[in-house]
């Protein structure tokens, strides 16, 4: 349907050809000699206008209510030029098949529904306009962001999602536990085959085949590695926050990109940051035409009241969204150089001896998109700072290492990209900007 309505002349070009349209039932207009039927096939948002009349060779489908809202279809026919107003060309069909029957109980009608209630369906959601753009506007930036770090020279990373290192050193990971699938028969449930303790406590000893491990927070450590080898290199991948926060802006499973920079500074890493957003941003206007339209006929705003920060406290979302959407009249802003007791451990410390070189960037409606530093490339200071903190040196012995052989400055960022996918469309709550969100309690698809 996209290849056909996306032309230049909306499909009139068209007018003649014959046409195979697989899909699903938006709509059914069932008349007394005539039959509309809207059909989407996921290419974009816009239906196709299946027009029916008694001689099409399967209209009996109609009759016997076989065709109904939801059921998959195979629709074979002419494209000519629509009567109608809503499109330009529509589809007179020649032979119809029912794929697929769809249970009258189907719960996404026509109607407005409430994206609340749609999470609830998240296995169906996929079949709206909204999740449909959602996932196309996604999908475009997924692979805007790969041409953008390919065609600069960047190397695409694996990072784990496996460690037992904690790169924010905030102590908000899950913890991964082996099951024994020796002790399981096809009746247990999977709770019960986690290894137990005699007194049935959870045997920690057993979590990754008897090392201590979690799900990654963030790729940087390891980004950071081939980036003192490989020079300019990024991630893009899952990583996990075990944060028990229910906000519109926190999921506990998120996709972020890391770039890193070597021989690279605070600077180097804001220039980065405003290119890549400039460059995917862009790359959807001209790629996503049609499903930015439709966004911005629904972006509602809210309004911030001006608000005060003390030094030394971290900024609240409320914060973040004020000085871009209030302060800084709707654009994105990069606040940098932070005090060092809310930053992680690893980013380098200014010669004020009281701020690091950080670097956040702030989106109207999101807060902050992006997080990025200077990493501290100096063994002393580096290894002052773990203490200072009270963090295990050990577990970041090969993380250290890379200061001692060949240090080099880098700098690099992490972006949430559920963030960047809410920024772009509007869509008000992060859990409407992935396929299937994780939240407390919150795994069931
Ligand atoms: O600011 P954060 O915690 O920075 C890091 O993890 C660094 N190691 C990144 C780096 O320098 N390579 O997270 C980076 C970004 C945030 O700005 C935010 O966009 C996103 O990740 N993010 C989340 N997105 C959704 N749900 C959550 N719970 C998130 N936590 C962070
Ligand atoms: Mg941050």
């Amino acid at each position: 349907i996209a290849d056909i309505k996306g032309g230049p002349d909306e499909g009139l070009d068209r007018v003649g050809q014959t046409l195979v349209v697989k899909g699903w039932v938006r709509t059914l207009r069932v008349q007394r000699s005539i039959t509309f039927m809207e059909v989407n096939d996921g290419s974009c948002l816009s239906n196709m206008q299946c027009v029916i009349n008694s001689d099409a060779e399967g209209y009996d489908q109609v009759e016997s209510g076989s065709i109904s809202t939801g059921a998959s279809v195979w629709v074979e026919g002419a494209i000519v030029e629509s009567q109608g107003s809503g499109q330009k060309v529509e589809l007179r069909v020649t032979k119809v098949i029912t794929v697929g029957k769809s249970d009258p109980s189907f719960p996404i009608q026509k109607k407005r529904i409430s994206r609340e209630f749609l999470r609830t369906k998240a296995h169906l959601r996929p079949r709206t306009n909204t999740f449909g753009a959602v996932s196309r506007v996604r999908n475009a930036l997924a692979y805007a962001t790969h041409k953008f770090f390919q065609e600069n020279g960047f190397v695409w990373i694996s990072s784990p999602i496996v460690t037992a290192s904690d790169c924010e050193g905030a102590g908000e990971q899950f913890c991964v536990t082996t099951l024994i699938p020796s002790s399981r028969d096809a009746s247990d449930s999977l709770v019960d085959t986690i290894p137990k303790t005699d007194d049935g406590l959870i045997d920690w000893s057993q979590d990754f085949f008897g090392k201590p491990a979690f799900l990654t927070v963030s790729g940087q450590l390891n980004a950071e590695t081939y980036a003192s080898a490989l020079c300019d290199v990024y991630t893009f991948g899952p990583t996990f926050r075990a944060e028990n926060s229910n906000t519109s802006r926190h999921l506990a499973e998120f996709w972020m990109i890391e770039p890193e920079l070597a021989f690279a500074d605070l600077s180097d890493d804001m220039a980065c940051a405003t290119a890549y957003l400039k460059y995917v941003v862009r790359h959807v206007l001209d790629n996503c035409k049609e499903d930015m339209d439709f966004f911005n006929t629904w972006i509602e705003k809210g309004i911030i009241d001006r608000l005060s920060v003390k030094w030394g406290c971290d900024l609240q979302s409320e914060h973040e969204r004020y000085v871009t959407e209030e302060a800084f009249a709707g654009c994105p802003v990069i606040i940098t150089d932070y005090p060092k007791e809310i930053k992680a451990f690893y980013m380098r410390l200014n010669d004020d001896g009281s701020t690091v070189a950080a670097m956040d960037v702030l989106v109207p409606r999101v807060g902050e998109l992006i997080g990025g530093s200077q990493r501290e490339e100096r063994l002393e200071y580096l290894e002052d700072r773990l203490d200072e903190l009270k963090l295990n040196k050990e577990t970041y012995w090969w993380y250290l290492d890379l200061r001692r052989f060949g240090s080099v400055p880098h700098a690099g960022f992490g972006l949430g990209f559920e963030r960047l996918v809410q920024f772009v469309t509007g869509i008000e709550n992060i859990r409407d900007a992935i396929p299937f969100p994780r939240t407390p309690g919150s795994a069931e698809f």
